[in-house]
């Protein structure tokens, strides 16, 4: 358990206009923030108000990479309270991040506690308009001023909150994909397992050629074929063929999404066959556009929640997915999702946290 000091800002800001947030424009009154030093461990937990670091500019996060993040939200409920969806499982993610980037773990109580530590001393920033919430960023970063390749020597582990809206301007309205088969994402044995900045600066190229070319976001191929789709942009991915579910196994180069995992135990809950063990080939996906047989696709994600796929660009060829509208299941399953979130629907799984 941690002992966290507080202190209070003398300045509180003004809150922004909930109908216009937006995604990750603004930030709350506070900050959360716990130090590392080799020999001494995880120490000094406290909430300062919100403000600038002041760090080495030889500090390793800059130079080579040394970074883990998670993407929370805390949702406001009719009636007025605060919840979490799932915190643990984020906690649990964030250990293994840590683990591959050779960071020191953070307990999962400790980052549980923290992030509900900012949530309460910031619970007015929680936003109550349609669909939006308080975006939530757990990030530590190697604070040591060294320019030799190594695990640094200490570590900031920080929490900030964002009130935001729809991560998508679009909200959910299908998006057009563009299929990427130049630009890799992840390969196995590297990163794209664990949430770390790295992945996201490696997809702007591709993302980047995509919105060029008129297409929203990117879906990953694996990167030794470039064959079997894996992810699109900052979401894992469905696919609806035939009545069957299936999305990219988390064999090491797909992230462990939170909503993916919620999504796949609503769907068998709900008698879906859902797939998570075989990969997809990009062509069979083609192939059952052209006959008639792909049904639904959709991106999952904590920012983005359910967001439907209406067109996929593969190598010269457009594919409209179903009829080009949000299918059926895509809309259970965001209605589900954010009715648990949002406290609309009785918590049947235990998913929610009461902050
Ligand atoms: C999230 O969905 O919370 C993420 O972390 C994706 C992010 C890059 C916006």
């Amino acid at each position: 358990m941690l002992d966290i000091r507080i202190t209070k800002t003398q300045h509180p800001k003004d809150k922004p206009d909930q109908e216009h947030l937006g995604f990750g424009h603004y930030y709350t009154d506070h900050m959360f923030i716990m130090d590392y030093t080799e020999g001494q461990g995880w120490h000094d937990a406290r909430i300062e108000p919100y403000h600038a670091l002041s760090l080495d500019p030889a500090a390793m996060v800059f130079h080579y990479a040394q970074e883990s993040f998670e993407g929370m939200k805390a949702y406001r409920t009719a009636d007025g309270n605060v919840q979490l969806f799932r915190p643990y499982k984020n906690a649990a993610r964030f250990a293994s991040t840590h683990r591959r980037l050779c960071i020191p773990e953070i307990p999962e109580e400790d980052f549980v506690q923290a992030v509900k530590a900012l949530v309460d001393i910031d619970r007015d920033w929680v936003p109550n308009a349609p669909n939006t919430s308080l975006y939530l960023r757990p990030f530590t970063i190697a604070t040591e001023a060294h320019l030799g390749v190594k695990p640094s020597n200490s570590y900031a582990f920080i929490v900030i909150a964002s009130p935001s809206g729809a991560y998508y301007a679009s909200g959910l309205a299908p998006v057009k994909i563009y299929v990427e088969d130049e630009y890799v994402r992840a390969t196995p044995g590297g990163t794209g397992y664990i949430k770390c900045g790295g992945n996201y600066a490696a997809s702007l190229a591709g993302q980047e050629k995509a919105e060029k070319l008129g297409y929203s976001q990117v879906l990953w191929l694996d990167g030794i074929e470039r064959k079997y789709v894996e992810e699109v942009g900052s979401m894992n991915c469905f696919f609806k063929i035939a009545g069957k579910i299936y999305t990219a196994p988390c064999v090491g180069t797909v992230l462990p999404g939170i909503t993916r995992m919620s999504c796949i135990e609503l769907l068998r809950h709900w008698g879906y066959e859902v797939n998570d063990t075989d990969r997809l080939a990009i062509a069979d996906v083609i192939k059952a556009a052209d006959n008639g047989t792909l049904e639904e696709v959709f991106g999952t994600g904590t920012a983005a929640v359910i967001s439907p796929v209406g067109q996929l660009y593969y190598q010269g060829k457009e594919c409209v997915v179903g009829d080009g509208k949000t299918g059926e299941v895509t809309q259970k399953l965001y209605d589900t999702l954010t009715g648990i979130q949002y406290g609309r629907l009785e918590d049947t799984h235990g998913w929610i946290e009461k902050v």
